[in-house]
């Protein structure tokens, strides 16, 4: 049980002790989640993002974009639909609680896929927003460490406009490129984040 949920779980004892009704509290119940995000938030699974190191602010848009239905996808809308405002917070906390961990091993980097990423990277100055480290601040998601695959397909919904984010950021970004030109940035992101070094995963899997 980590700190908030023994403190959740005390409160309610302390309720039931007073002779109150036990507060409806939130609980944020992550092993439903790991079936898909993986253990600790580290995906193994094709084009499902790793959650691992996310921001809790991202996250909590997003749960919201899913749940709106501005965001979609068969799998989260599901899962998103019957939370209530307190459970988005609940979970988007507990996201910005896993430790940020290596990637699920994927395919080796290309010496001149690499090369072209860095300097589209650059020319598109993505580390302005998304930091020098890709680690993403607030409502601007972590990439470092993030599935190569989820990667190329956020970047090609984001470029058809299928996916709309919070913000048009990332729809004004990539307005310009091409369908091989995002595929060397998802190559670029996934790898350069391997090379520059993230944290190994936690041996404290969360709850
Ligand atoms: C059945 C599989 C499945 C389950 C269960 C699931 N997810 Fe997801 N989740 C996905 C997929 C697939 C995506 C990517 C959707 C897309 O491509 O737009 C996703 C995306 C997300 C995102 C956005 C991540 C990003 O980088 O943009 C968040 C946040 C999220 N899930 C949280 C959760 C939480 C919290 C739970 C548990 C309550 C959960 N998910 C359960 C499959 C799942
Ligand atoms: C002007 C600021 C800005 C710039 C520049 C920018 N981003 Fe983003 N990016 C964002 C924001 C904000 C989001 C979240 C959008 C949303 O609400 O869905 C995002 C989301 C993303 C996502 C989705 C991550 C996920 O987990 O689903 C990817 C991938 C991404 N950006 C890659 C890039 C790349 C690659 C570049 C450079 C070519 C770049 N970004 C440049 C602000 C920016």
């Amino acid at each position: 049980m980590t700190i908030r949920g023994a403190w959740l779980a005390a409160a309610a004892m302390l309720a039931v002790a007073a002779g109150a009704p036990p507060a409806r509290a939130a609980e944020a119940d992550f092993t439903i989640c790991a079936s898909c995000h993986g253990m600790g938030g580290v995906s193994y699974n094709f084009e499902t993002p790793s959650l691992a190191g996310q921001q809790s602010f991202y996250a909590i848009t997003q749960l919201f974009l899913f749940r709106a239905g501005r965001r979609t996808s068969e799998a989260m809308t599901e899962v998103a639909k019957p939370m209530s405002d307190a459970d988005l917070g609940a979970y988007s906390e507990l996201i910005g609680r896993l430790p940020a961990a290596a990637p699920a091993p994927g395919v080796t980097a290309d010496p001149a896929r690499m090369k072209r990423g860095a300097v589209l990277a650059e020319q598109y100055r993505c580390t302005t927003c998304h930091g020098a480290d890709l680690a993403g601040a607030k409502q601007v998601p972590r990439l470092a460490g993030q599935r190569e695959d989820y990667l190329a397909r956020a970047l090609a919904e984001f470029r058809s406009g299928a996916r709309v984010g919070y913000t048009p950021a990332m729809n004004e970004t990539l307005a310009g490129l091409g369908a091989a030109e995002l595929g060397d940035l998802a190559h670029y992101i996934a790898h350069v984040s391997t090379l520059t070094g993230v944290a190994p995963a936690a041996s404290a899997a969360p709850r």
